[in-house]
């Protein structure tokens, strides 16, 4: 008993470390993946905090350069419902910078041995755009596993 009780416990320690999953609430409304997901992939909620997701859901009509303004009533729906799936963890839930996933610490941290000029090739063109190396990002799994970082 006491050997699984260790062996349970280093597998969770090591599950937590190792797999960041921020997986897509099966709850995500239709509105979402409408509105949200036409210029850069749907993000997982997971990936910001509460007050975060408020602050984007606030500024759409200056939304990083673009006009991302929606009706009122998907709005709502799409603030409530990444509020209430937003990112519980510590490591996740500091307040972004310039409310960008991109410029967390968390962030910048995971990716540091990632070179400038990396970021800026024509497969990627962008730190927002995660699918073009987490394979399956679209899923909420950014883990060593999903991820292949383009050549060019
Ligand atoms: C008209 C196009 C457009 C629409 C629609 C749009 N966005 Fe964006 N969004 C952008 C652009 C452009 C960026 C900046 C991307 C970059 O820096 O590469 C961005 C960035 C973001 C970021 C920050 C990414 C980072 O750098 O961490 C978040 C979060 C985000 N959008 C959420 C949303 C949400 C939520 C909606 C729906 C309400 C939405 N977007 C709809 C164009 C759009
Ligand atoms: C240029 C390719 C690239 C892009 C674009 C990219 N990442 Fe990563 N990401 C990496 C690499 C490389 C690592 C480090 C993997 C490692 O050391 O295990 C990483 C690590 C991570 C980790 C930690 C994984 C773990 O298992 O601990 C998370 C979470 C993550 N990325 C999320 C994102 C999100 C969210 C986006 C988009 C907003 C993104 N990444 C964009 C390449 C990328």
């Amino acid at each position: 008993m006491k050997k699984l009780l260790i062996f349970l416990s280093t597998a969770f320690a090591v599950s937590s470390v190792m797999a960041a999953k921020m997986p897509m609430p099966s709850d995500m409304p239709k509105s979402y993946e409408a509105e949200c997901a036409s210029c850069h992939m749907a993000y997982p909620p997971g990936l910001l905090s509460e007050k975060s997701w408020q602050n984007v859901m606030s500024g759409l009509t200056k939304h990083f350069g673009t006009d991302a303004s929606i009706d009122e009533k998907d709005k709502i729906e799409i603030t409530n419902w990444l509020k209430r799936n937003a990112a519980t963890k510590q490591k996740y839930s500091e307040l972004a910078p310039e409310n960008r996933i991109t410029k967390t610490s968390w962030f910048i941290r995971e990716h540091e041995e990632i070179k400038a000029d990396v970021w800026k090739r024509p497969s990627i063109k962008s730190p927002a755009n995660c699918g073009a190396c987490h394979t399956t990002a679209a899923e909420g799994i950014f883990s060593e596993k999903g991820l292949k970082v383009p050549a060019k």
